[in-house]
């Protein structure tokens, strides 16, 4: 996740037994190579990197990739058919985030490995179709032999059962970590996630990329923007450079975008991503011992 999965992060997911993701999309080609490095000190475990196909700098990042042997990348916002090949040469393991099963089709059509079918709830970049993670995971399961990671509304164990039982082989959590103190995000935004209620976040921007974010000023002028009929070029200077940046690493809560899931509102405290794994597995097999509760 951009501004909010380094290095700490990371490894502390993976030291816990989760598969830590270092969310490079925010990084400078220098940067994510630190960040590899530091992560790969950090745990004996397995880790990944999250590519965002669209990056601007993306071959460098895909060189440092390479160089620095990090076996396991996960794609996203892009034509998975760019680079899949250039790091399977490389015996990478490719795994391409998806908003819908025609997509999954052409990524596994691609070569990836597995895909994250990534539902309506989830926080961050978003599909336009609006497909909930409830109804994605079992039409991907059905489009696809490749195995499927369920995201969007994963917060819990149960959840992830859940994800489970419809066929999905794992879930990719997002939201959940952002409240984790490892997390590099700034703690104003923590706060403002553990405080959001239903209702508090919103799908927008759907001319230009497709977001999740909190309804905050920056979110009523992009609405008023919209109302008033703007035109793709007007939303582009509203949201100028760096919103992302501001709202989320430097914590301008009114001016910055503040991008989380719908899961925001289950979540109550700011802890370790270790503990949190250890929690999400834990309810995971209570929920698996007594997965309904029978009057
Ligand atoms: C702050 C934030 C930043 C994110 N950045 C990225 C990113 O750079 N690349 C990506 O593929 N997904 C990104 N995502 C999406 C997550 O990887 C994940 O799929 C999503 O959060 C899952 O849904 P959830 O928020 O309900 O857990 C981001 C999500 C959040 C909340």
């Amino acid at each position: 996740m951009i501004w909010a999965s380094g290095w700490k992060l990371a490894s502390a997911v993976s030291n816990a037994g989760g598969l830590g993701i270092i969310g490079s999309g925010s990084m400078y080609p220098d940067v994510l190579r630190e960040h590899i490095r530091k992560c790969r000190l950090a745990t004996n475990r397995s880790f990944a990197v999250n590519l965002p196909l669209l990056y601007p700098d993306i071959d460098k990042h895909i060189q440092i990739i390479i160089e620095e042997g990090v076996k396991i990348v996960f794609t996203s916002a892009g034509n998975p058919k760019t680079w899949t090949g250039v790091l399977k040469e490389k015996t990478i393991t490719v795994v391409h985030v998806v908003s819908s099963s025609k997509f999954a089709r052409k990524a596994e059509e691609a070569g990836c490995d597995a895909v994250v079918a990534e539902g309506f709830e989830a926080g961050g970049h978003n599909g336009r179709e609006e497909t909930t993670t409830m109804v994605m995971i079992p039409a991907v399961v059905n489009a696809v032999k490749i195995p499927v990671i369920a995201a969007g509304g994963m917060a819990t164990g149960r959840q992830m059962l859940a994800a489970m039982v419809m066929g999905a082989e794992g879930v990719q959590m997002g939201s959940r970590f952002v409240a984790s103190e490892e997390a590099s995000s700034h703690i104003s935004f923590k706060k403002a996630v553990i405080a959001s209620q239903e209702g508090d976040t919103i799908l927008t921007m759907k001319q230009l990329t497709p977001v999740r974010l909190i309804r905050n000023k920056f979110y009523g002028q992009v609405q008023a923007a919209e109302e008033s009929g703007a035109s793709v070029g007007e939303l582009k200077e509203l949201l100028g450079r760096g919103r992302a940046k501001r709202g989320m690493f430097e914590g301008n809560l009114d001016e910055g975008e503040l991008e989380i899931g719908q899961v925001s509102s289950l979540l109550k405290g700011i802890l370790p991503a270790g503990e949190i794994v250890k929690k999400v597995w834990q309810e995971f097999m209570d929920g698996l011992h007594n997965p309904i509760q029978i009057l």
